[in-house]
């Protein structure tokens, strides 16, 4: 419960934990997001020299994203690696459509490609930002989470190389929150809405090519840009896999992609409602994506809360 949570003392006693478990060099794995990054200040905490931070650039990220994270956690002290690893996820997710199979793709090639970054760092331990609610969500079958492993049965030291450190596997969201805030991380990181591990792979419904990640990056980026303003948990585009009828500007019949927009109001991600924002701002979102992105003929927005729907699309 929120009242009974204590931020020092988990603070502390984290820092303690880490200092009499991880007894070499370590890896953090950061994605720029509030769980990763309060990971790694702790493990710089209690590690010092001892921990890097490495960034996979995976290919499915925002617009700018990798270059603005590893600023970012550079600025907090952090000694940063940013490997260009886009190449082997898009091999890795190349004719998969099954939402599954993709998540499983992405977890394997992840957890494959730091094994060699771990080795490269001569360390045995990965610390890594999992949360309550990926663990949960995880094991009751919700879908697979990228980045829970041993909690499924998975022995990361016999199949990756190296041993996961999760320093905040018990703690939900806003319980993060007061943890970042405490260890003063930068507004921009508390404040970042959550995104998930396996980025926009999962809101690129059927198969995730370059192109077509590139498409729901600049939709994603249009609805970021209009939902500044919106108190809200998440907000994001998806490109689905239908096509759907539209017509060309001399009348002309086409069928064109169809993008999802999606609000959501939450707290912890394990339910939450769909925003009801502005009909001018839902307007103006459809407008933009249609100009700016013409091979688009259609823009819906996602009513269905969670449950019964989840909120990422995959
Ligand atoms: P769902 O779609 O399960 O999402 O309702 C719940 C929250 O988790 C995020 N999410 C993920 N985060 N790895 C992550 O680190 C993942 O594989 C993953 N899948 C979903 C999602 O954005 C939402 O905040």
């Amino acid at each position: 419960m929120l009242e009974e949570f204590d931020t020092q003392r988990f603070i502390d006693e984290t820092i303690q934990a880490l200092k009499r478990e991880v007894d070499g060099p370590a890896v953090a794995a950061c994605s720029g997001g509030i769980d990763s990054t309060t990971t790694a200040v702790l493990g710089c905490r209690a590690l010092g020299e001892r921990l890097t931070a490495v960034f996979l650039d995976d290919g499915l990220m925002r617009e700018g994203e990798p270059e603005a994270v590893v600023s970012m956690l550079s600025k907090l002290g952090l000694k940063v690696k940013l490997y260009d690893v886009s190449a082997k996820f898009f091999e890795a997710l190349k004719g998969i459509t099954d939402p599954e199979l993709k998540r499983k793709a992405f977890r394997s090639t992840f957890y494959h490609t730091l094994s060699k970054v771990v080795r490269e760092a001569g360390a045995q331990y990965l610390l890594q930002g999992t949360i309550a609610a990926d663990v949960v969500e995880t094991s009751r079958g919700v879908k697979t989470q990228h980045n829970v492993l041993e909690q499924i049965g998975i022995d990361t030291l016999k199949e990756y190389g190296y041993r996961v450190v999760e320093p905040l596997k018990t703690l939900y969201k806003h319980q993060v929150r007061k943890v970042a805030e405490a260890l003063q991380l930068p507004k921009e990181v508390i404040e970042r809405k959550p995104f998930p591990g396996p980025g926009l792979s999962v809101r690129v419904v059927g198969e995730v090519t370059r192109e077509r990640v590139e498409l729901v990056r600049r939709a994603t980026k249009i609805v970021e840009e209009e939902t500044k303003g919106i108190r809200c948990f998440q907000a994001f585009a998806v490109l689905m896999s239908d096509r759907a009828t539209g017509l060309t500007e001399d009348g002309k019949r086409r069928y064109g992609e169809v993008v999802v927009v999606r609000v959501v109001e939450s707290l912890d991600a394990m339910t939450a409602k769909s925003a009801k924002i502005p009909w001018r701002t839902l307007e103006k979102i459809r407008r933009r994506i249609t100009e700016e992105l013409p091979t688009v003929t259609r823009v819906l927005y996602e009513l269905t809360g969670k449950p019964p729907a989840t909120i990422e699309f995959e």
